[in-house]
């Protein structure tokens, strides 16, 4: 395959609080990284590029195997970073061969549907491309607890991942970002920081990043009522 995924599962879940890094968290009888690998196994095959949380890269791997099936060959686990950023940079290492595209993927958006990933890998070309759906609450600025001004949620967009990339230029913003000393909340900001473009299509509701212990709960409601 010329398209790779990194899919980062390093971070500790604070918010979440779940004792556990976040990744290797229970939804169901499977974990959260369980979920989003079997999301990804079953999109197109590409290659799989698995960071890990310091100290459970054998965990890690066992939910790779399981997951995998026979595209095992596909997929290598690599030690993550103290921040997400530097989390995807020790997953780009980690690229090989004839690789052309990148998609980058939270584990923690355990039930993306791969036919998302696929979306996303299709619509790469020379630019950057993420999913994002459209904000539903009505969006004000404020002060400390004053209301200040009603903002116009038409021009905004939440953005999800997996946010795909052509790989050099993606690779080149890296570097450059690591040369400015910048970090970047996504990998879209960081490419157009590098002065990549980067377009929009339409995100999935499932998609959504568990982060809060609410996230989990709602992971859990929609397993059950579909048994996917
Ligand atoms: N991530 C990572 N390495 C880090 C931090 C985050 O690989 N040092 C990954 C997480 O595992 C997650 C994704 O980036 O899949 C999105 O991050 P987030 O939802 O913030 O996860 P955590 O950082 O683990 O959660 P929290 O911020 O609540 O601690
Ligand atoms: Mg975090």
């Amino acid at each position: 395959p010329r398209t790779a995924i990194v899919v980062v599962a390093a971070g500790s879940g604070t918010r979440l609080e779940a004792g556990a890094p976040k990744a290797l968290v229970g939804i169901d009888s499977r974990s959260v990284l369980r979920h989003a690998l079997e999301g990804v196994f079953a999109a197109q095959p590409m290659q799989v590029i698995v960071v890990a949380p310091t100290g459970f890269e054998g965990t890690v791997e066992t939910e790779v195997r399981a997951a995998a099936g026979d595209r095992r060959d596909l997929a290598t686990v690599v030690t993550g970073g103290a921040s997400r950023q530097q989390s995807v940079a020790a997953g780009l290492d980690a690229l090989w061969g004839d690789i052309d595209t990148v998609l980058v993927h939270d584990a923690a958006r355990a039930l993306t549907p791969s036919a998302l990933i696929d979306a996303v890998a299709e619509a790469v070309d020379l630019s950057g491309v993420i999913p994002s759906l459209p904000v539903i609450d009505t969006l004000k600025r404020v002060e400390g607890d004053a209301v200040v001004a009603a903002v116009d949620r038409s021009v905004l967009a939440a953005a999800q991942t997996p946010q795909g990339f052509p790989r050099a230029a993606l690779e080149s913003a890296y570097a450059r970002a690591v040369a400015a000393g910048e970090e970047h909340t996504d990998d879209a900001a960081l490419f157009a920081a590098a002065g990549g473009a980067v377009r929009s299509i339409p995100g999935s509701a499932r998609a959504f990043k568990i982060t809060t212990p609410a996230d989990l709960e709602r992971a859990r409601v929609l397993l059950m009522d579909t048994r996917t």
